[in-house]
């Protein structure tokens, strides 16, 4: 999701949650060079490097290159870049083909509606394809002749932009429009809209398309009822009027990234919930101080005034693991995996069999998490998520950092701090991290790790408001509006334990601009560099692909898209520009079949304006910014799947 929903929520945001002490080691201005930074003899903090022109790291690099030119980097990524820019279509590397799969509107379950957005429904949208894809996990069918080209698709849906989706609205989450056009119908289609989708899908004759009618599609909506398991499961503080026990709950919204576990369950992750909460909690609520550190309520939807629900209610926030193969089946909200604003949750199985679920809480100043599974991810256990140890990462300034558990009765966490029990731990999860002492990053979005290295990769996607008192090792630039990328090495190549080491794999933004402060190789184009990592995959060579939400021609000069990222050798820290999102969009998705044939992407908020230009139109219904995928007149423009195939056949982007 983009950063200004609304004006409400925007400033919720400025506020930041976080008001703790934790260090962001305000003093330690350089303790640390991360090995990029030695080999250039640059420290690691973007002042200093604004010093120094990429020209003259291009020099430098340069002279090594002279030294060794046996050293020349091999190009991973031999691809034909698309050029950076922005306009209404989408485009993909030469050689590649891009199709729609699905679009905002289309039938996902039997006897949909013809998608007509003049006449739109909540029942009607409760069967159809959702609003802003994001998350997407492919399956492939048990017994498919070739698993690459039928499976299960899982599709995330994140959020709704009632301007462009309803005729004659507009924006309404403005302060001074205050949702006077909003209507319990309108309300009720956009929580239809919320949620996920599971389809089935099949390739013939190399072109993708869903299967009609299948026994597996479902929707995932607002009114989806949960099952709440897990140490907070039947909580006092997780029981409402409608759930007198604590254990089951009507919603998934704010899905945003996610993950697909080795026992074929997908993981849709809750993020700005706070965003579609209103009203006024009591400010002597038992409650109040965990509802600030969530800037609950942000007041950006007007789904309060129709559901109470919505009111300030203490609904629950976790991982939601659902299994797409059975669409019957009730879907669990994970309290042990903690309460925050999860982007994502992507694991890997540890040397010892524990799976092991990394974990961004995406916002300003807030941290980087990790699930250990008790059990064995082999052991046939299909609740192995509630049983485990959450940790909270401190990255320090010697490079080294630590996972430090969440659990009660252990160092601060006792009830001398207002925890009484695991399930408060889980409940008021940040609260529990700052006591920790656990390192404030720029924005935590996808955490993937990469199971060819072992290392993982944290994409860190911006932070406007980190000072310059408080960058700190890990998060070395103030006013870090493009982002940067984290890299962690677990100790003994072992996910579960709690030692790492770390470095900075990239710092984003337009390496020709010295005071950006832009860490690229030398070896990256024009094209290959980018601003805002939010969502990324790691492919069946270990190549990382980065998705990223916020360029746009007034901020970076050119449209989000995916761009490829070197992670190894010379060429480590050369970006490589894959494909581009249509104007006002954000790139989301991406995942590919087990091997790499196809490439899912999705293309999110395709119409919006660019909020950085002061002199945008407004977009609306009426005017979007482009009518993308469609392009017809009568239609506005659809948040879409795509697929994205090499041409001839064979691995996407070699
Ligand atoms: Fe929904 Fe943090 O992106
Ligand atoms: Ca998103
Ligand atoms: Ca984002
Ligand atoms: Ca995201």
């Amino acid at each position: 999701m983009t950063q200004n929903r609304s004006q409400a929520a925007e400033a919720a945001e400025d506020v930041g949650s976080n008001p703790s002490l934790n260090p962001t080691f305000g003093d330690v201005v350089a303790a640390r060079f991360d090995r990029r930074d030695l080999l250039r003899g640059l420290l690691g903090v973007g002042a200093i490097a604004a010093l120094v022109t990429p020209r003259a790291l291009a020099a430098a690099e340069a002279r090594s290159a002279e030294a060794g030119a046996a050293n020349a980097p091999e190009n991973r990524f031999p691809f034909a870049e698309v050029e950076a820019g922005s306009d209404p279509h989408h485009h993909v590397a030469a050689g590649h083909d891009a199709e729609i799969l699905i679009r905002w509107g289309d039938p996902v379950l039997p006897g949909a509606p013809a998608f007509d957005p003049h006449n739109q429904s909540a029942a009607a949208q409760a069967r159809q394809f959702g609003y802003n894809n994001d998350f997407v996990g492919y399956f492939p069918m048990p017994g498919a002749a070739d698993p690459a080209a039928h499976g299960l698709l899982v599709v995330n849906h994140e959020y709704t932009n009632e301007e462009l989706m309803f005729p004659g609205l507009g924006r309404q989450d403005l302060k001074a429009i205050d949702f006077k056009g909003m209507t319990r119908a309108l309300v009720d289609i956009e929580m239809a809209a919320h949620g996920g989708s599971v389809i089935e899908i099949r390739r013939t004759a190399g072109t993708w398309a869903v299967v009609p009618d299948s026994p597996y599609a479902r929707r995932i909506t607002a009114e989806t009822p949960m099952a709440l398991s897990g140490p907070a499961a039947g909580s006092d503080r997780l029981k409402t009027s409608a759930d007198p026990t604590g254990r089951a709950v009507r919603v998934t919204i704010n899905n945003c990234a996610g993950g697909t576990t080795p026992w074929g369950t997908w993981l849709t992750c809750e993020e700005n919930v706070n965003y579609n909460f209103s009203g006024t909690l009591a400010a002597d609520s038992p409650e109040a101080r965990n509802h600030t550190r969530f800037n609950l309520p942000a007041n950006a939807y007007a789904w309060g005034r129709f559901h109470d629900r919505f009111d300030v209610s203490k609904e629950p926030n976790e991982p939601n693991e659902i299994d797409p193969f059975d669409p019957a089946s009730t879907p669990k909200k994970r309290t042990a995996m903690g309460r925050f604003k999860h982007e994502g949750a992507a694991g890997i199985v540890a040397k010892g069999g524990a799976y092991v679920v990394y974990q961004g809480d995406d916002e300003r100043f807030d941290y980087v998490y990790k699930f250990v599974t008790a059990g064995r991810a082999d052991s046939g256990d299909r609740d192995l998520l509630d049983s485990g140890t959450l940790h909270v990462a401190r990255f320090d300034a010697d490079g080294r950092g630590a996972w430090m558990p969440l659990v009660f009765g252990q160092g601060p966490l006792t009830p001398g701090n207002g925890f009484h029990s695991q399930a408060d731990v889980l409940i008021g999860t940040r609260l529990a991290a700052d006591l920790l002492g656990a390192t404030k990053m720029d924005r935590p979005e996808d955490v993937e790790a990469n199971p060819r290295t072992g290392k993982v990769y944290v994409m860190l996607t911006n932070n406007g408001k980190r000072s310059a008192a408080q960058v700190d090792a890990a998060n070395p630039r103030a006013d870090n509006r493009f982002g940067h990328i984290v890299e962690v090495t677990p100790d003994a190549g072992d996910h579960a334990a709690t030692g790492f080491a770390w470095e900075v794999l990239v710092r984003c933004g337009d390496p020709s601009i010295a005071q950006v402060g832009a860490t690229f190789s030398s070896a990256t184009t024009t094209d290959g560099w980018f601003g805002m990592p939010d969502n990324c995959a790691v492919d069946g060579l270990g190549r990382l692909w980065v998705a990223t939400d916020g360029n746009s021609p007034a901020r970076t000069g050119r449209a989000d898209g995916i761009w490829a990222l070197e992670t190894e050798g010379a060429g480590r820290g050369t970006g490589r520009h894959f494909f581009r999102v249509p104007c006002g969009a954000e790139m989301c998705g991406p995942s590919f079949t087990p091997d790499d044939t196809t490439f899912f992407v999705a293309v999110q908020h395709p119409g919006e304006a660019d909020e950085d230009d002061p002199k945008a139109a407004p977009a609306t219904f009426e005017n979007p910014s482009t009518r993308w995928p469609d392009f017809d007149p009568a239609m506005p423009p659809r948040p879409a799947v795509l697929t994205i195939t090499k041409r001839g056949g064979g691995r996407v982007g070699t």
